[in-house]
């Protein structure tokens, strides 16, 4: 019977969505990274300003947790670098945008999505380094990875709302 779904072209790639079935290589990786890079330096100017920004008594001590915050996101940076740097890449020197805000609760929420969307991608990135056999960058996105969940579950608190599920990156 014909199969009306059959591909033509025989031996052309079948890619249904351009650009979501990316391949992976040591190179995509490390730009996959480098945009972690640029992420981390966003969480580390977003946790710089709020922790010292955030006015209110109700905040004190997540604005005490937001210091701690930026120390840890400044080891993550460190991190990457030296991992871009072992791949045979450039780290990247550009920051991702920071959103600034007077609204303690708005602040919170800039740190709360973007944590999710950290989450997302760094644990696409422990799959991918597993495919390319870099157990040891794995295990250090792991480590950075528990942070993270830290982070979004303190801003959670904070906020009043359940942890957000952030799944995984495409
Ligand atoms: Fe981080
Ligand atoms: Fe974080």
């Amino acid at each position: 019977m014909a199969n009306k779904n059959a591909k033509v072209g025989g031996t052309m790639p079948t890619t249904e969505k351009p650009g979501t079935e990316k391949k992976l290589t040591r190179e995509s990786f490390t730009d996959a990274l480098n945009e972690d890079l640029s992420r981390e330096y966003q969480a580390i100017i977003a946790y710089v300003n709020y922790s010292q920004v955030l006015k209110g008594a109700a905040y004190m001590n997540i604005a005490d947790e937001l210091a701690i915050h930026a120390t840890e996101e400044l080891s993550h940076a460190l991190q990457l670098a030296n991992h871009i740097d072992y791949l045979g890449g450039m780290p990247s020197v550009t920051p991702k945008p920071v959103k600034t805000s007077e609204k303690a609760e708005e602040m919170l929420r800039f740190d709360l999505d973007n944590e999710r969307e950290t989450i997302r991608n760094y644990r696409r990135r422990v799959k991918q380094a597993e495919e390319l056999n870099e157990y040891a960058i794995a295990e250090s996105l792991r480590t950075i990875l528990v942070q993270e969940q830290d982070h979004l579950v303190s801003l959670a608190t904070a906020l009043g709302v359940d942890p957000p599920n952030p799944g995984i990156a495409d």
